[in-house]
């Protein structure tokens, strides 16, 4: 068997991960991340750039060894989403997976452009014959079925150009998804009942979901990510360069400011030294403001339970303190991420905030919907049933 690889094109970051597969069990063999340029808003803009960065990461993680497939998440104006709700008859009274496949088909037929290309299609809502919303319709009798999906789509001309670059770094098959479907993947949404949200803290964005019975309920992705942090730093200690406000984040960022000792740190190339609470006073503001808006969109969908869990992710999150923080803001539970149906030698690496989009994606696969395709076989299974 060769090794699938994925790539999750962030804001700040490109990280790639390799895994070898076989019978289902997928094993980590290798993850690497790099600083990024050339991509702006989730498009790549520096093809050349883009290229070279490809092949050094193939480089480091593959060597000569063959890639058999790689999954690449599209995310910002790369991606557009739409929601769409289509009626089928039931023919046999009673919702079959034909069905299902039915609905698939014609919200893909109504939703898909010429221009188009369909990278995901992901039902959030059933209802049988407009009734109350369910979550497992099949078997359930009645006259008709209504779905409501999100539907996830590219620029194919754009696609076209992606694969292209790939099949230039050695790579002939390439598949897209939206991180909501690494998410799933790496949670494992599908194996729960249980209601439970996700808040990744991204550099520019800061994407909250909603799951409950196994389905995606809601998503949102707010225009607003860990990179403010950087800024108000820079104006609050008139710093001159937005990078050394970042490494003072990374090195002795706090989210709490009540969590900090009494303790002066040094702002790097330059002599001055500051109070450590005086800058995480800074970056706990910032971090309210960031989490209370992901706290809002929760509360309007009536994630109002605080027995239910929220997960935290993203480069953001690794700020010490921000579970905590969050917790009080919330009153819910708070867990760190973890991806789930992938083993590695290196178990941190599984919950490690800015890798969750990329592993989970490893696992992702697109499956085309099946009809009934007619026929005396059907026919009479429709009688003898
Ligand atoms: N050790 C750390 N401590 C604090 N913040 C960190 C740390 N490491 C990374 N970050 C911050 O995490 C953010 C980047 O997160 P992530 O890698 O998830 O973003 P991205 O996927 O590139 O962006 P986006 O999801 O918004 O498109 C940046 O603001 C970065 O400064
Ligand atoms: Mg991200």
């Amino acid at each position: 068997m060769g090794l699938i690889a994925s790539l999750d094109i962030g804001s700040e970051k490109m990280v790639m991960a390799v895994a070898s597969q076989e019978n289902g069990n997928y094993h980590l063999a290798g993850i690497k991340m790099i600083a990024l340029q050339g991509v702006k808003d989730g498009v790549i803009t520096d093809k050349a750039k883009i290229k070279s960065y490809i092949k050094y990461l193939l480089q480091e993680l593959a060597k000569d060894k063959g890639i058999e497939r790689i999954n690449v998440s599209l995310s910002g104006a790369a991606l557009r989403v739409s929601e769409h709700k289509v009626n089928v008859l039931l023919q046999r009274k009673s919702v079959k997976e034909s069905d299902l496949a039915r609905a698939e088909n014609k919200c893909i037929e109504s939703a898909v452009s010429r221009e188009d290309e369909l990278v995901d299609i992901i039902p959030v809502s059933y209802q049988i014959d407009r009734g109350a919303a369910i979550a497992h319709p099949v078997g359930a009798t009645g006259r008709s079925l209504d779905v409501h999906y999100r539907v996830y789509l590219a620029d194919g001309a754009y696609l076209m150009e992606v694969r292209k670059l790939f099949a230039d770094c050695g790579i002939e098959e390439v598949e897209f998804f939206p991180p909501v479907r690494a998410y799933m993947e790496a949670l494992e949404v599908y194996r729960t009942d249980k209601s439970f949200a996700l808040i990744d803290m991204g550099a520019m964005h800061t994407t909250v979901v909603l799951w409950g019975e196994g389905m995606l309920k809601q998503e949102v992705v707010l225009p607003l990510g860990t990179r403010a942090i950087d800024t108000d730093i820079v104006k609050g200690f008139r710093i001159e360069s937005v990078q050394t406000a970042k490494q003072m984040k990374h090195q002795y960022g706090i989210a709490l400011r009540s969590m900090c000792k009494t303790e002066k740190v040094a702002i790097p190339e330059v002599k001055k030294q500051i109070e450590k609470r005086d800058l995480s006073k800074i970056i706990q503001c910032r971090m309210e403001e960031l989490l209370e808006g992901a706290i809002y969109q929760l509360q309007q969908w009536r994630f109002n339970d605080a027995e239910k869990e929220i997960l935290l992710t993203g480069g953001g999150s690794r700020l010490i303190g921000t579970d905590t923080l969050l917790a009080k803001l919330s009153g819910h539970k708070v867990r760190i991420a973890k991806v789930q149906g992938i083993t590695s030698g290196n178990e941190e690496i599984l919950s490690a905030p800015a890798c969750l989009t990329v592993l989970g994606l490893l696992l992702c696969e697109h499956t085309e919907p099946e009809e009934d395709k007619g026929g005396i076989g059907n026919w009479l299974s429709g009688i003898f049933k």
